[in-house]
């Protein structure tokens, strides 16, 4: 039985590879989907391929007034606002800190960080108005420790942790939730990006062979966990955080060979 029935869902980043996913999935399962995104194109043929339940909004989630359009986007045209991805995210090229420039930190914290924080700011009452709902953030299993040449990154992931944890406490007792999905490497446009001193895409420089799980994941394996918490299923699951890595942040079960 569709688990969203009768629900709203509005992405951001909607139409990324991650994003999509998310969109498509929810739609599948019965929600009404708002994909906001600032690729207009993209947004509307996503929306026209959906059909029915769908619409696209133009969302930077660094513009709290785009905020405010999105959720009267929702509202004006399924009713109601039930649940929010924080999905849309933006890495630095990798350097040093020490030639990281001010103008590229703020940039990333910007948009990870800020468009979190307006996500939940301006959607916290719609939530309410819809007698509640849930609130998922997706972090990285960066913004579980350091990673050298992406200090705005991981700094940017880190504090959306503390976010996470402090909207769980500021909500809960008006029946929304708010956790995080702290993803590994998953195959989309955002890992072909140059990994940290080195012009090989990320994908490379974190090639999965070591890891416990020796492939990259898929959106759809952040899909199906996303779905999960923003669920009646994980109606007692607030704060929390879940790692998806297939296991690189147990580190290498494969030892080099030696002799
Ligand atoms: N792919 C990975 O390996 C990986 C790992 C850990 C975490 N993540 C996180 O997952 C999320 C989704 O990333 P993805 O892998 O789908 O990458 P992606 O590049 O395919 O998607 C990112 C989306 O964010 C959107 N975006 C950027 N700036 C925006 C803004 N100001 N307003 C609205 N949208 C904006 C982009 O247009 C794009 O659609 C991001 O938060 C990212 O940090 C990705």
């Amino acid at each position: 039985m569709p688990r969203f029935d009768d629900q709203t869902v509005l992405v951001t980043g909607g139409t990324g590879g991650q994003g999509s996913s998310h969109v498509r999935a929810f739609h599948a399962e019965g929600a009404n989907v708002v994909i906001g995104a600032i690729d207009a194109e993209r947004g509307a043929a996503l929306a026209d391929e959906l059909g029915t339940r769908a619409r696209f909004t133009h969302l930077d989630v660094t513009d709290e007034s785009s905020w405010s359009a999105a959720v009267l986007a929702a509202e004006s045209t399924f009713g109601a606002l039930h649940v929010l991805v924080n999905n849309a995210g933006v890495q630095n090229p990798p350097a040093p800190i020490e030639k990281t420039d001010q103008a590229t930190w703020s940039r990333i914290l910007d948009v990870n960080l800020t468009g979190t924080f307006l996500g939940i700011k301006v959607t916290a009452p719609a939530l309410r108005r819809a007698a509640g709902g849930a609130i998922v953030n997706i972090a990285s299993t960066m913004g579980l420790g350091g990673t050298a040449h992406y200090a705005p990154y991981v700094a940017s992931k880190w504090a959306v942790r503390g976010l996470t944890h402090t909207a769980a406490l500021e909500l809960g007792r008006d029946h929304i939730r708010v956790n995080t999905i702290h993803p590994g490497v998953i195959a989309t446009p955002f890992i072909q990006e140059p990994a940290a001193g080195a012009t090989a895409a990320i994908a490379d420089f974190y090639s999965p062979e070591p890891f416990a799980i020796p492939r990259l994941g898929e959106p759809a394996d952040v899909t199906r966990l996303l779905l999960f918490l923003a669920s009646s299923d994980a109606s007692f699951i607030t704060g929390s955080e879940y790692v998806i890595d297939g296991g690189l942040l147990l580190g290498p079960a494969l030892q080099a060979e030696t002799g």
